[in-house]
């Protein structure tokens, strides 16, 4: 009989800040497995925002909630240790959703994605999560080519800039040529921007006169606003920009432990004639193999910089989701495993 340890939710929350006591870790008895499934042991975890809206309770997001008592769900890189499923063998490596845990049976709960092998140019498990992973890279880059268009010369704004995404795409920006401006919450995350990312310039999104500053970076107002934030940070970026000008919506981080998430103020969209696009890189199926090209290419040539914090051990996923909230990474937030 195998047992694992897995991190379990223990109570919903509705709204507020995630603290590390949301969890308990605890073991459980594996089953066994079944045709179709997949014994994984995990060998790193992707920390995502995206969970936040999962621990509410409340239906109606766009991904399955966890049950109190559940393993947590996220995206990981695993090595494959069993397999009743045709397309998988013992010992290969698939990016799957998995269960915060020492090994987890695929599918988990909720699952939306099917497994997927890891590209054998991907040495690191990590970055399979990170810089060429779906809600890395390959976010940023669709988000930054395919939805924002960013052609050379423009002036991009990019919010959570030193985060996962954010980091990404205003190198990508540089690497089409355009002039970029990153926020970010720290005087270090704004150093590592500007002296070691290649953006032309970094701001305090808590600024008093963050609107000012803008305006005097791009007197014409910024083209693009790559916006992985939302909320009041976003309604004062929008106010700077005068038509045409572009919103790229890939996140709304800073709305996502109140009840008022997913509420944005359209008044400058309306008044300064902006346009609001929101955007997942699978809207652009057909754009995802070059995208990994693109990013493997340039990571190799060193024209793109991969950050990450890492954590290790299941012990360090909750306080590594409730330091995502806190800006505690820069780069990727990621655990990974013996
Ligand atoms: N559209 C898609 O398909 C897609 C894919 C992946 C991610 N996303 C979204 O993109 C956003 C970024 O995800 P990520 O994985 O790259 O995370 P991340 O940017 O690596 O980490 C989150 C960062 O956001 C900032 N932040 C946290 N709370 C904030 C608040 N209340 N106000 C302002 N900034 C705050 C923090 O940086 P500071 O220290 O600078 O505050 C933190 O480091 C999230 O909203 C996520 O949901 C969307």
């Amino acid at each position: 009989m195998t047992h694992t340890r897995f991190v379990a939710l223990s109570r919903h929350l509705p709204t507020g800040r995630i603290e590390p006591d949301l969890f308990t870790l605890t073991t459980k008895e594996l089953p066994r497995l079944r045709d179709g499934q997949l014994l994984l042991r995990p060998l790193a975890f992707s920390v995502d925002a995206t969970l936040r809206g999962q621990l509410t309770g409340n239906d109606g997001y766009f991904l399955p909630q966890i049950p109190v008592g559940a393993a947590v769900t996220g995206l990981a890189v695993s090595e494959v240790t069993a397999s009743r499923h045709p397309g998988h063998q013992p010992g290969d490596r698939v990016v799957s959703q998995a269960e915060w845990a020492d090994l987890s049976i695929w599918p988990p709960h909720g699952t939306w994605l099917e497994p997927a092998p890891v590209d054998p140019r991907i040495r690191r498990p990590s970055r399979a999560l990170g810089v060429f992973g779906l809600l890395g890279g390959v976010t940023a880059h669709t988000g930054i080519i395919e939805a924002g268009q960013v052609g050379a010369g423009e002036s991009v704004v990019v919010s959570a800039a030193a985060g996962n995404v954010g980091s990404l795409a205003g190198q990508i920006a540089t690497i089409r040529g355009a002039r970029v401006l990153g926020l970010a919450g720290s005087e270090r995350k704004r150093r590592i921007l500007t002296e070691d990312l290649g953006f032309d310039a970094a701001l305090d999104y808590r600024a008093a006169d963050l609107d000012e500053r803008i305006r005097a970076w791009a007197p014409q107002g910024p083209d693009l606003y790559f916006d992985s934030v939302g909320g009041e940070i976003s309604r004062t970026v929008m106010a700077t920009m005068r038509r045409p000008a572009r919103i790229v919506v890939c996140g709304l981080i800073s709305t996502y432990d109140d009840d008022t998430a997913w509420t944005v103020d359209i008044t400058p969209v309306y008044g300064n004639g902006l346009t609001l696009q929101g955007y997942t890189p699978l809207q652009f199926p057909d754009a995802l193999p070059a995208a990994l090209d693109h990013l493997i290419d340039w990571v190799e040539n060193g024209r793109l910089i991969p950050l990450e914090t890492e954590r290790h051990g299941l012990e360090a996923l909750p306080g590594a989701i409730s330091g995502l909230f806190r800006g505690e990474n820069i780069g990727k937030m990621i655990v990974t495993m013996s």
